[in-house]
């Protein structure tokens, strides 16, 4: 059994899909392990410390002679992986409803795509979840960025020359980037309010301490679907949850957006009328920016002015923090494959809860339910 660990190709993509720490685990399964020379450079990983935890380093042709299971963070081109072996699995984020064609790539080249981000959102995967590790660390990520950015400080401090008043932040969406988000504003001394439309949040932002903004007149609404995940919500609540934002909004320093809804472009909370009435030298950080933005007008990687409120958003967030993202990246995907290794096989064997919510293709063809609207 062998297992590739390949370098990145995708642009801006600084993380890595092994460690040290899981090469050694995989190695103690049985497995033999072979990792790109320079995969881990960017992520603070030399070679030798992959050489010294024990796995091989070579080129791309060396590493993937004869792979049985590819590692990666972003799914490489199905065209790179020559030399994997026949039906190898290759186990890395696809993005699967955005890129069909790579999908349809990978079933002609007769490997077997693992797409993590449909693992699913059950309390055993829980631990196999880099959509979770990874929106942790981007939550985190985006209330420094955005306090870098800010021409004042977050914690009320009193001072011989007078009073410096607390930031006050504002989180949209409190999933699990929302949620490490409000801790984050808490902890550097901020006042925090955050919304979502899942009513389970909030008495979690009330745990954390922060100030729940919720839509209260508008009946019927629940706001979660399957999985823990938000539902398009109905034009009623739409037009009253942008009434008490709109509200709410022009009294916040800082903005956090993170609503997302799986298989649909990003759902906008923010316009540009409800910017213009924010303060001059307010922060807005985006953090869907890269699935069609939460806000208004606002630009992968790019600082956005307008009104005099700086937008701001990372293409891909957890890349600025590659080292801790590699090092949760890994583990998840070493959680998933251990789960299911074989002994006797010397192998992983997927069950079918799992195996068939994350593959994509198989046998040649596309076999995800969710990509052939089976279900
Ligand atoms: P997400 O990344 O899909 O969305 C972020 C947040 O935005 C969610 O809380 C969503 O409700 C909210 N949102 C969507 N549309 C909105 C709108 N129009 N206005 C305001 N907010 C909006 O969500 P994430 O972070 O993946 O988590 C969703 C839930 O799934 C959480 O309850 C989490 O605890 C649960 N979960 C369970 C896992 C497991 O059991 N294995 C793993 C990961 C998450």
């Amino acid at each position: 059994m062998r297992i590739a660990v390949l370098k990145e190709q995708a642009a801006g993509e600084t993380r890595v899909a092994a460690t040290p720490e899981t090469v050694k685990k995989f190695i103690g399964l049985g497995a033999d392990v072979a990792v790109e020379s320079e995969a881990g450079t960017t992520a603070s990983i030399s070679d030798a410390a992959f050489s010294e935890a024990g796995a091989s380093v070579g080129s791309r042709a060396e590493v993937l002679k004869d792979a049985d299971i590819v590692l990666g963070v972003q799914a490489p081109e199905a065209s790179s992986l020559a030399g994997a072996k026949a039906g190898a699995w290759v186990a890395a984020l696809f993005d699967p409803f955005s890129k069909r064609e790579l999908v349809d790539s990978y079933a002609k080249a007769g490997f077997e795509a693992l797409s993590m981000e449909f693992m699913p959102r059950i309390t055993r995967a829980q631990s196999m979840d880099v959509l979770s590790s990874q929106s942790n660390l981007a939550g985190y990520k985006a209330v420094i960025a955005a306090a870098d950015e800010y021409g004042r400080a977050f914690p009320m401090m009193m001072t011989a020359a007078g009073t410096v008043q607390a930031a006050r932040v504002f989180i949209m969406g409190v999933g699990v980037a929302g949620l490490q988000a409000i801790a984050t504003a808490k902890r550097l001394g901020a006042q925090v309010s955050a919304t979502d439309v899942r009513s389970a949040t909030k008495e979690q932002i009330q745990s954390l301490g922060a100030k729940p903004i919720f839509v209260e007149e508008v009946a019927g609404i629940e706001g979660e679907g399957s999985g823990g995940y938000a539902t398009e919500m109905s034009d009623e609540y739409k037009a009253a949850q942008a009434k008490l934002v709109s509200e709410h909004i022009a009294k916040q320093d800082i903005v956090i957006t993170t609503a997302l809804i799986p298989g649909r472009a990003a759902p906008r909370l923010i316009t540009d009328e409800q910017i213009a009435t924010m303060k001059p030298g307010s922060v807005i950080f985006d953090l869907a920016v890269a699935q069609g933005g939460n806000v208004e007008g606002s630009k992968p990687d790019e600082t956005v002015v307008k009104h005099g409120v700086k937008i701001i958003g990372y293409a891909n967030t957890p890349a600025h923090l590659a080292a801790d993202a590699s090092a949760l990246f890994a583990r998840n995907h070493f959680n998933f494959l251990s789960a299911f290794w074989d002994k006797e096989a010397g192998k992983p064997e997927l069950d079918e809860e799992i195996g068939n919510a994350v593959r994509l293709t198989q046998g040649g063809k596309v076999v995800n339910e969710r990509l052939t609207g089976a279900n």
